[in-house]
């Protein structure tokens, strides 16, 4: 009975420290807060100021645990923030690193100018009058990339005016901002977002934008309406999102049917609420290794002497980054290179995919090919490293084998037989000739 007592004791001190150790996870983010100068004018450099800023983050505002740590010197009082976020999606596990962790977080937060959208598929949430003095307030966005490369979040949050505690209104997080995918296959890229219930803004409707950037130029990738339900606006063909989960849980993640190399860039997911708006941004890199040929395929039997092209076509790769070069894999089962050969120029085909070739001369008096092998045609691409092999074999070489002596003994048998053979019939048909030869002349 007293073992029974001491395990569910010790049960319920582990179950307790679970928990507390789960309820303070929520992190303490050090980030920059990133305000533009007073006064500010165009210029292409806003002249901004930086500072660092500390947010306690917790998930229920009556709870203070974390307030009781000691605010490091370095940073102003003044900028330190106590952030309620329900959602807990500031709490992630990427945010908290270990201890004395080399990767830190990122963070930004700056302050917020909160107002209409122009756009047409926004312009319709602001519709709608609403208590405007719910937006008289002290308005921040914070942006985050979490320690693992792949977590981005854009919350905004509202102070009442003059308070130090931010509510977390809208989130809207990627899980994977940086992604690489084969071509031909769908592809999702995920976004969703998070709307405080208890704000009045939620329940009057959103509307989700999806941007695509790629060196400067931009487009408009799709555009719904979530009040009137409506795609505003699609101007990719086969992209889409999943409505039902759009509404039911706001997932906002966008579907692409087919991936494509053009598809490679970057993507904005933009989520409106009345005058506010979070976006993330994603990454996306198409990524198919080569194809690979080698020809002539067989090789024909080379001779020692005899010089030799072999060509390796890659095909079918993105992106451009492609290293080629030549292995040979001796009878002795050793490997060893051959370089890189000749490389062509690039060219790249209809759906966007590149084509590059190397050519290989080889010369079976220089190299000691011995009695041939296994000829392979490497290509290392970030998508993969790629092979493609041949044997290649060597005739009348210095030491022939045992199949090679009795084949030059069977071919020296059947032509000695021959000669003999051509020489009788020159011989006895040779005095015919001269019959013949004779009767013409008479
Ligand atoms: C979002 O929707 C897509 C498409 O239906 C689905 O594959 C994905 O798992 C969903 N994401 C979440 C977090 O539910």
């Amino acid at each position: 009975m007293t073992e029974l007592s001491t395990i569910y004791q010790l049960t319920l001190v582990a179950v307790t420290c679970f928990i507390q150790a789960h309820s303070s996870s929520c992190p303490v983010l050090e980030c920059w807060f990133v305000q533009e100068k007073a006064g500010r004018g165009g210029g292409f450099a806003a002249a901004t100021t930086q500072e660092k800023s500390l947010l306690y983050i917790r998930t229920d505002a009556n709870r203070h645990s974390a307030e009781t740590q000691q605010t490091p010197s370095h940073i102003s009082p003044d900028k330190v923030y106590f952030v309620t976020d329900p959602a807990a999606t500031l709490c992630h596990h990427s945010l908290s690193p270990p201890r004395g962790s080399v990767q830190e977080p990122q963070c930004e937060i700056s302050p917020f100018l909160q107002r209409p959208s122009t756009l047409k598929w926004v312009a319709a949430l602001t519709d709608s009058a609403f208590s405007p003095i719910y937006l008289q307030a002290d308005w921040f966005s914070v942006a985050l990339q979490g320690t693992n490369k792949q977590l981005g979040i854009s919350s905004i949050m509202r102070a009442p005016t003059g308070t130090k505690e931010p509510n977390v209104i809208l989130s809207v997080t990627s899980k994977t901002v940086s992604v690489q995918a084969r071509l031909g296959k769908p592809l999702l890229l995920d976004c969703g977002f998070w709307v405080n219930p208890s704000s009045p803004l939620s329940g009057s409707g959103f509307a989700v934008e999806w941007r695509y950037q790629f060196r400067g130029k931009g487009r408009l990738v799709l555009a719904y309406d979530g009040k009137t339900d409506r795609v505003a606006d699609t101007q990719e063909e086969g992209a889409t999102l999943d409505f039902e989960g759009l509404h039911e849980k706001g997932n906002a993640s966008l579907i692409l049917q087919e991936a494509k190399v053009h598809h490679s860039g970057m993507y904005i997911c933009t989520v409106h609420l009345p005058y506010l708006l979070a976006q993330v941004v994603l990454e996306l890199e198409i990524v198919e290794p080569p194809s690979l040929s080698i020809h002539p395929s067989p090789l024909p039997l080379a001779v020692p002497g005899q010089t030799l092209t072999v060509q390796c076509d890659a095909s079918g790769f993105a992106p451009l980054s492609l290293e080629l070069s030549w292995e040979f894999k001796g009878a002795d089962g050793k490997t060893r290179t051959l370089g890189t050969g000749r490389i062509t120029g690039h060219r790249q085909a209809w759906d966007g995919t590149y084509t590059q070739s190397t050519r290989l001369e080889l010369d079976t008096s220089k190299l000691d090919l011995g009695r041939g092998g296994e000829l392979t045609c490497v290509a290392v691409h970030p998508g993969g490293t790629r092979r493609a092999s041949m044997t290649a074999s060597v005739i009348g070489f210095s030491t022939p084998s045992i199949e090679d002596s009795m084949a030059m003994v069977g071919v020296a048998l059947v032509l000695y037989g021959l000669i003999k053979f051509v020489s009788w019939t020159l011989t006895s048909s040779g005095s015919d000739e001269a019959d013949k030869q004779d009767k013409k002349e008479k």
